[in-house]
């Protein structure tokens, strides 16, 4: 039970930290903001990725050694459809990435650098649809703890 516990804890810890940064990200991507906010968000992205490996590495080592162990997942619906959700919540964040990469280099080049309304408008547009879709995850966390299935 303590093995359970503890990769239970790490599980939320890692969730805690996605989520936080994520939020950071989209607290940040506001004309008001941009200005400084556009030369270092690549860096905060890097902890967003090393977060959500983190998240993953933990689900999964519940998956694997908690105390239910992998058969009850590995035909388990609610639990391919997390899986799911979180693949497309990592898809959806390669643009924003490959945004504050390119804004970052801009104002290496130029520090006067301005970023491009439209494309923080769409930056920002993704990031929030990452955010509504993380609102899941706790939901089939919570099912799967219960047992309950679509
Ligand atoms: C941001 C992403 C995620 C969030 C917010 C999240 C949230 C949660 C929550 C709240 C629970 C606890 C439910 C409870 O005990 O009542 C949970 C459990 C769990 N999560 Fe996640 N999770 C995320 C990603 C993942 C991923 C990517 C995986 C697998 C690869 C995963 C696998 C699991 C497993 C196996 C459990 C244990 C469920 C059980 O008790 O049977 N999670 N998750």
């Amino acid at each position: 039970m303590l093995l359970d516990a503890t990769l239970a804890y790490l599980h939320f810890l890692c969730i805690i930290a996605l989520v936080s940064l994520i939020l950071a990200e989209a607290a940040l991507l506001r004309p008001a903001l941009i200005a400084q906010s556009g030369r270092w968000l690549a860096r905060l992205d890097i902890g967003v990725a090393i977060a959500a490996v983190a998240v993953l590495s933990s689900g999964l080592s519940r998956a694997v050694w908690g105390a239910k162990g992998w058969g009850y997942y590995a035909h388990n619906p609610v639990f391919h459809a997390k899986i799911g959700v979180f693949v497309l919540v990592a898809l959806l964040s390669i643009m924003p990435t490959l945004q504050f990469i390119r804004w970052a280099k801009a104002f290496r080049r130029d520090p006067a650098y301005m970023v491009p309304a439209a494309e923080l408008k769409r930056a920002r547009r993704y990031v929030m649809i990452e955010l509504h879709l993380l609102v899941l995850l706790p939901l089939f966390g919570v099912m799967m703890a219960r047992d309950l299935h679509f």
